[in-house]
């Protein structure tokens, strides 16, 4: 591509480049800024260089299809490291390495590592740009792909360095495929490099390096290496929140907007929550989507909190995804999208699994080979994804991207649980409502993720995704609760309780607005509750059930405590509580004990 007019006038900056153009010895350089125009020529290239596939644009305008090496489909936690300069505050959820060290094995793999590929300066900004909350990187990537997919996913291009002047702060994150072209060698639509990956973070330093690997978070590097691990780090020393919560907006019927923040483990429908479209008896509700994966939440000068999606778009997983489930999700891909792994129709669009109830007859599926429903094989990767502007969101709430963010008056911490946990429950105070979420886990599923049934700890759906101690992100949860006139209320909210016959007890998507509303009346202490030991939880009378056909008795049923399953439940905390016991807030004990006491 040519040289664009696009400069940096930041010193350190463009002594960063240089370094980085002579050790990894790319052929060219090119400064993103971010245009349309850019966009075309880069996807027209990897269209030519068969990386994309242009879908009919009669059914999706400017959108693509791309298929990654079979090998490199997902993020690998196994590969991410977490280089503090002391082991202790990785802490024991984390894979250290000596920074020193890890220093030396980067700069042999960097070394030449870009040879025949073009290096893509690409600015960004996570959050609106110029909001004080948001942040800047810089990512420098031989990846196209990674070009086109942080367009979407942040703000990128000239606008950026305008903010960053000749001596502002930003994030340095090097990113490589690992796969140099040698003279004359050709390309191929996918490279990587899947015997030597490292998504590595140096929280001291603030950087981040990205070796082998093309695949969404372990490359597009705004996402879970920066506004999630280097900024929880960032988060823990300015006072401020980087959660891995989606944020939407409640709106009731007098036009009054209550926003609020929550957590899931991943595989629970966080998406589909955060654009959910409430049932007809509750029309009159709106609910609004600021962001659907990570929020980061500064107190104001009002003593609230204050909360900005660091993202400009959706990197949504495509299985499941249907106008059934989420017609919002469905109507932000309709052009201008891009899909990894997918399966191609034979009229040149997408399709994957359940997203029509009857498949197509025939498709290309995500390895490039003919799949008819009866062959055996799914169509599309379990992790296939799209790549959608949050702009064409058709819930995007209009202050989306407020340089101020939204006040957030309740956090909801959520997981999968088949039969203990209520569909939902109101903690008694922060301390309680941190340790809610300090315990929060998921039941597993299916065999391959461990012993169905038993209980995976995902503390507040930050499990890979904290940059350092998790004892001592607890410790900055409660420290940052008392500095707070009145904290957000807390919230735990369960979809998935079954009944003796394995028949769950609540309909869950758009029916959840009605624990929504609950917890925003709650939040503004407009609505009722009943005391428990676990926390206070809406009577039957205190629930919106409006054309649902649920029971007094059912009620009871999804409310209900199995207080011996509960007990257990607690006890087994002592596990997550040993591993990080060093650095374990004494509240979070105290908490576990007073549970154990009331139940
Ligand atoms: C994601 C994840 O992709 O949490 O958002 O894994
Ligand atoms: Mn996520």
């Amino acid at each position: 591509m040519s040289e664009n007019n696009i400069k940096s006038n930041h010193i350190a900056l463009n002594e960063w480049v240089e370094k980085v153009v002579e050790l990894c010895q790319p052929v060219n350089v090119h400064w993103c800024d971010g245009s349309e125009a850019e966009n075309t020529i880069l996807c027209g290239q990897m269209v030519e260089g068969e990386t994309f596939i242009r879908l009919n644009p009669e059914k999706r305008p400017n959108s693509f299809l791309c298929r990654s090496d079979p090998r490199d489909v997902a993020r690998v936690e196994d590969r991410t490291f977490i280089c503090s300069v002391n082991e202790a505050d990785a802490g024991p959820m984390n894979n250290w390495a000596d920074p020193v060290e890890m220093h030396r094995t980067l700069d042999g793999l960097f070394s030449g590592c870009m040879k025949g590929r073009t290096l893509y300066v690409i600015p960004f900004s996570m959050g609106p740009i110029g909001s004080p909350i948001s942040q800047i990187g810089v990512e420098l990537t031989d990846s196209p792909y990674v070009v086109v997919n942080m367009r979407i996913m942040t703000r990128i291009g000239a606008k950026v360095l305008e903010v960053l002047g000749q001596d502002g702060f930003f994030v340095p994150c090097l990113h490589s495929v690992g796969q140099p072209l040698g003279e004359g060698q050709e390309d191929v639509p996918w490279p990587c490099n899947p015997d030597n990956r490292y998504i590595v973070h140096f929280p001291e330093e603030r950087s981040i390096f990205s070796f082998g690997s093309g695949y969404g978070g372990n490359a597009l590097l705004g996402k879970k290496c920066l506004a999630l691990r280097i900024a929880s780090c960032m988060a823990r020393d300015e006072g401020w929140l980087a959660e891995h919560m989606l944020i939407l907006g409640v709106k009731s019927p007098k036009g009054e907007t209550t926003y609020v923040s929550a957590a899931f483990p991943s595989a629970c429908g966080k998406t589909n929550f955060a654009m959910l479209i409430p049932p007809d008896e509750l029309s009159d509700w709106k609910i609004s989507t600021i962001g659907d994966d990570i929020a980061w939440i500064k107190p104001g000068e009002d003593g609230r909190l204050y909360a900005i999606n660091p993202e400009a778009g959706f990197f949504g997983v495509a299985p499941g995804t249907s106008y059934d489930t989420n017609p919002n999700a469905m109507d932000s891909m309709l052009e201008n999208a891009i899909f990894t792994n997918v399966a191609l129709t034979d009229d040149g669009d997408v399709w994957w699994e359940e997203m029509t109830t009857e498949p197509p007859t025939h498709l290309i599926d995500w390895l490039g080979n003919d799949w008819t429903p009866d062959c055996g094989r799914v169509a599309a990767h379990p992790n296939s994804r799209f790549t959608a502007p949050a702009a064409q969101c058709p819930t995007i709430d209009p202050a989306w991207e407020d340089p101020a963010g939204v006040p957030i008056s309740s956090f909801i911490f959520g997981g999968r649980r088949m039969h203990d946990v209520p569909l939902v429950f109101q903690a008694l105070n922060w301390s309680h409502g941190v340790y809610v979420g300090a315990t929060m886990g998921s039941e597993m599923t299916a065999a391959a993720e461990g012993q169905v049934g038993a209980l995976r700890s995902d503390p507040m759906a930050m499990l890979p995704f904290c940059g350092y101690h998790m004892g001592d992100y607890f410790k900055h949860w409660l420290r940052l609760g008392k500095t707070l006139p009145e904290p957000p209320r807390i919230f735990h909210v369960n979809w998935f309780r079954k009944n003796e016959e394995g028949k769950f007890l609540w309909p869950g998507y758009g029916e959840n607005m009605r624990v929504l509303k609950w917890i925003v009346e709650r939040s503004l202490d407009r609505t009722g509750a009943k005391e428990t030991p676990i926390g206070w939880i809406p009577r039957f009378s205190d629930m919106d059930l409006r054309g649902l056909n649920i029971t007094d008795e059912q009620w009871d049923e999804l409310m209900s405590l199995d207080v011996k399953r509960l007990k257990a439940q607690t006890l087994s905390h002592e596990e997550l509580f040993l591993k990080l016991f060093e650095r374990l807030p004494k509240e979070l004990i105290f908490e576990r004990q007073s549970l154990v006491c009331r139940l």
